[in-house]
């Protein structure tokens, strides 16, 4: 299957097969999650690989009791660590110097490199950081139409809730839920606005 393929495959799928997620699979769908592009390769991403029933169950509590989270076998938590940018921005805007994008003079004038960041302009990277693991998980998502597999986005959830239920300490902030199991249904393709509405305009 091809990306094209894959894109026009995915669904969300909200009714599962009760037959179990191997680990292997579930390392293909992470390592997809591994290769995805993020602001200065900070990669935040972060997964909670739920399998226990009572656990899904109790997510499913915090999640307005969406059904597929206890249907589908394995549900990722996706989560975005912001301790990458207190930790590592010197050797990434090192790598982008490296890499042509920046130049030489960036390690000396970007903003805030010099000096440890504070707990408060940490948590302001939160919205930037959930970008990225979003984008992992759209390559989690895809990847797992290509092996069979079908996943839902979930983001109508109590986030605070689910982080007391995993224990999750303050620095991972969850982004999204997202069951993954073999499909038991095959949705048609939802309504999508005509090409035309989403140009909004060409500057030539
Ligand atoms: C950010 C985001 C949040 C979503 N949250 C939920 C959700 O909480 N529950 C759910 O069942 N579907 C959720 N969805 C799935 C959308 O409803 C779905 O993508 C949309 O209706 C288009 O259908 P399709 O994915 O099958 O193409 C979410 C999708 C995205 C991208």
């Amino acid at each position: 299957m091809n990306v094209k393929e894959a894109i026009l495959a995915r669904r969300s799928i909200r009714k599962f097969k009760p037959d179990p997620i191997s680990e292997e699979l579930m390392t293909e769908l992470l390592e997809a999650a591994r290769w995805a592009p993020s602001g200065t390769n900070h990669q935040p991403w972060r997964f909670v690989v739920v399998r226990n029933p009572e656990v899904k169950a109790r997510i499913r509590g915090a999640a307005f009791n969406q059904k597929h989270l206890t249907e589908a076998p394995v549900v990722l938590v996706c989560c975005a660590d912001l301790t990458p940018y207190a930790r590592d921005t010197r050797r990434r805007i090192e790598e982008l110097v490296e890499a042509g994008a920046l130049e030489a003079s960036s390690l000396e004038n970007y903003p805030g490199l010099n000096q440890p960041k504070d707990p408060e302009s940490l948590k302001k990277l939160a919205p930037h950081a959930m970008l990225n693991v979003a984008i992992a998980m759209e390559h989690i998502a895809l990847r797992a139409v290509s092996l069979g597999l079908g996943t839902c986005w979930i983001q109508l959830m109590k986030a605070r809730e689910i982080a007391e239920i995993l224990e999750l300490p303050e620095h991972l902030m969850i982004t999204g839920l997202m069951p993954v199991g073999v499909p038991d249904q095959d949705p048609a393709p939802r309504p999508r606005v005509p090409l035309a509405e989403i140009i909004y305009k060409v500057v030539e």
